[in-house]
């Protein structure tokens, strides 16, 4: 049995089926990478598996025990939503820190009121420590009583990735994690979602970065216009995309793996021969470049 199974999640906004029956299942210590132009329904989707959006239909179940079903959500109260809540862990491109807490604080406030002062969970001093090993875990011990507003963005970025570990969520979500940063703080980021995926934190990452999507993710989904349309082991499907609006996609990548406007991709594939090959090379040489600190034992040399 898989972790997460999710069937045929629809959801409309007004008369708009923006999710058209999203199936796919998720093992245990599995990373899927989900890809797709902008407005295909990645961010709905991760949203409709935090429960911050309803779906119209479908099911979602975690461990065997179904989270949701949409025939029978209208009896469930705030309470047991926010209950469910809690197998995932969430984190958005934009951080979301509350700016008045410290970045300790802002990793212990969940668990903290979830065991209410220690009475209905582990006491304070044990959600604390837990707190710094996560803040240690992504390199931040020494920021733990900085502001939001004095770190960098990379660095409330690796608050958030603590602050979401701290409930020991079944999943770890991730909407497009680095697109708000510089291009320099990127790197720090995706390295620690790296390190999470070499301890087999399982996990579900939206993002635009594909050399690191094939190269961290077990699996990688496409979706276009709110269906799933290819998925496979993530190397096969950005190195040998099935579907023809999967090749269109990936062909909109340079070769760095960064996305390129229309005008300069077809310029950049005629001088490159075939655009698969140019889109794989590109990959290549993207990668090379984050493999060499990164080398999992077994990753074979291209
Ligand atoms: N709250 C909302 N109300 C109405 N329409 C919405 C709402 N949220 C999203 N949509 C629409 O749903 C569609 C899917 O949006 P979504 O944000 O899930 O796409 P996405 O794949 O995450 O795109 P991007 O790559 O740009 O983040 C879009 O057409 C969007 O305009
Ligand atoms: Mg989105």
């Amino acid at each position: 049995m898989a972790l997460l199974e999710v069937r045929d999640i629809r959801k409309y906004f007004g008369n708009v089926e923006v999710l058209k029956g999203i199936d796919f299942d998720l093992e245990e210590g599995e990373a899927i990478s989900i890809i797709g132009s902008s407005g295909s329904g990645k961010t709905t989707l991760l949203r409709c598996l935090n429960f911050l959006e309803t779906p119209d239909k479908g099911t979602i179940t975690v461990r065997g025990e179904r989270l949701f079903d949409a025939a029978a959500w209208k009896s469930v109260s705030e309470e047991q939503v926010r209950k469910k809540r809690m197998h995932f862990g969430m984190v958005f491109q934009s951080f979301n820190l509350f700016p008045q807490f410290t970045a300790l604080e802002n990793v212990t406030l969940a668990p903290l009121l979830a065991s209410k002062g220690g009475k209905a969970g582990p006491p304070e001093e044990e959600i604390r420590k837990r707190g710094m090993e996560l803040l240690g875990q992504m390199g931040l011990l020494d920021r733990k009583d900085n502001y939001p507003h004095q770190l960098s963005g990379g660095q409330q970025q690796r608050v958030a990735i603590a602050r979401a570990l701290a409930l020991k969520p079944d999943i770890l979500c991730f909407d497009e994690p680095t697109s708000a940063l510089d291009p320099e703080l990127t790197g720090e980021v995706l390295k620690v979602i790296r390190e999470l995926a070499k301890k087999n934190t399982t996990m579900i990452i939206v993002t635009h970065e594909m050399a690191f999507a094939r190269d961290v993710a077990d699996r990688v989904i496409f979706m276009d216009k709110g269906v799933v349309l290819e998925e496979g082991p993530a190397r096969e499907v950005i190195d040998n995309p099935k579907e023809e609006r999967t090749k269109q996609f990936l062909a909109g990548y340079n070769q760095k793996g960064e996305w390129q406007e229309p005008g300069a991709r077809e310029a950049s594939a005629s001088r490159q021969g075939t655009v698969g090959a140019h889109v794989h090379d590109g990959l290549s040489q993207r990668l090379r470049a984050y493999r060499r600190p990164f080398k999992k034992e077994n990753d074979k040399d291209e």
